[in-house]
């Protein structure tokens, strides 16, 4: 038997925390004979709530549940992780934007970059599902000044998710089948989804489409939009399929994506001339626990200019937060 990985998991009593948990226990993030720890953060006042879904975590018997620990100080629960999913923070209602939830939820991750920096394992793999996703993943990347930056991550996956879904339905095929697809930038409607390289069964989904007004008129605005369809349509936002991206985040950056290009929000490292250190969606594969930028992709006018759309935003909410910072 593996020893097991320390997960920490914040919001835990939250709507995605719910839909989370049990898939982690159940090995479907770190795989099926990885053990694992439970280390559960929220709020004072949410912690008997928390206390009900682990006492539905024991009912489930789960044979990789190898502990649990509940509690509202960071320090306790991000102590030793190799994981940690920084999911708790306020969701946006009706009529809001993600980037409105900067001020309220900016504070929880300078507080958590910095016990994570503290306490956690010196090689956490650190995925930040609050949102606004990128710029709290930029905000915790720099409370934590002893850990590498490349251990933080933002979740771009629901984009990605999303995207596959709209092209698999587009061109008739199974969702599977596609490869190659980037989304860049912001977890934002900004965000760009590219299929330019794109293909199914090797051949071009560009070509297969063949129409750059759906592209531009349709595609993108109905990935970018999604999540405020889901609010309008459910009430609340995104939650399964939320958990179910950082899953897919933390499973393929940790075990590996056999050659498959995914969306990752990973610190630039000045690729495609994105700023050191913005927290940009690009286009990745993992490899023995580590994650590469795809090299070498033609950027031509409309995609720079939709890349240029979201690293402004990406650059406005960086200056929004400056002075959290020092
Ligand atoms: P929720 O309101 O159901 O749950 C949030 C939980 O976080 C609550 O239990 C709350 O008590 C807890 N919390 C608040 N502040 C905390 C803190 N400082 N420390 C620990 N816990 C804290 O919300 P939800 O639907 O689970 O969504 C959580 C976040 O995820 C929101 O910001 C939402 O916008 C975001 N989200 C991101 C994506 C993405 O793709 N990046 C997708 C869906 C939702
Ligand atoms: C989503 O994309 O569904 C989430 O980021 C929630 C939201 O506010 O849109």
């Amino acid at each position: 038997m593996k020893a097991p990985v320390r997960v920490a998991v914040t919001g835990a009593a939250g709507q995605i925390g719910y839909s989370l948990l049990f898939r982690i226990a159940s090995g479907e993030m770190l795989g099926k004979d990885q053990p694992v720890i439970l280390q559960l953060l929220d709020l004072p006042q949410a912690q008997t709530a928390v206390k009900g879904v682990m006492m539905e975590l024991e009912d489930c018997a789960f044979p990789l549940l190898a502990g649990m620990v509940a509690t509202d100080d960071p320090e306790v629960a991000f102590k030793d992780v190799q994981v940690a999913l920084l999911v708790g923070a306020r969701p946006r209602s009706k009529g809001m934007e993600r980037k409105d939830l900067l001020t309220a939820n900016a504070e929880i991750f300078t507080v958590q970059g910095a016990a994570l920096n503290k306490v956690a394992d010196r090689n956490v793999k650190v995925l930040v599902v609050g949102n606004p996703a990128n710029t709290n993943a930029y905000i915790a990347m720099k409370s934590a000044p002893d850990l590498n930056p490349n251990n933080f991550t933002a979740m771009l996956r629901l984009d990605h998710n999303r995207a596959l879904s709209q092209l698999a339905a587009k061109t008739g095929k199974a969702v599977a089948d596609i490869e190659k697809l980037a989304v860049w930038g912001n977890h934002s409607p900004t965000m760009y989804a590219d299929y330019r390289y794109a293909t199914i069964n090797g051949e071009s989904v560009k070509d297969m489409i063949n129409d750059h007004e759906w592209n531009r008129d349709v595609f993108l605005p109905t990935v970018g939009k999604r999540g405020a369809a889901i609010i309008e349509a459910r009430g609340l936002s995104s939650a399964a399929s939320a958990a179910n991206a950082a899953i897919d985040h933390i499973r393929d950056w940790a075990l590996g994506t056999n050659g498959k290009w995914v969306t990752m929000g990973i610190p630039s490292d000045g690729s495609y001339g994105i700023p050191k250190d913005v927290m940009f969606g690009f286009p990745v594969t993992c490899e023995n626990g580590q994650y590469t930028i795809v090299q070498g992709l033609e950027i031509d006018e409309f995609s720079r200019s939709c890349i240029n759309v979201t690293l402004n935003e990406l650059e406005e909410e960086r200056a929004g937060v400056a002075h959290l910072l020092g």
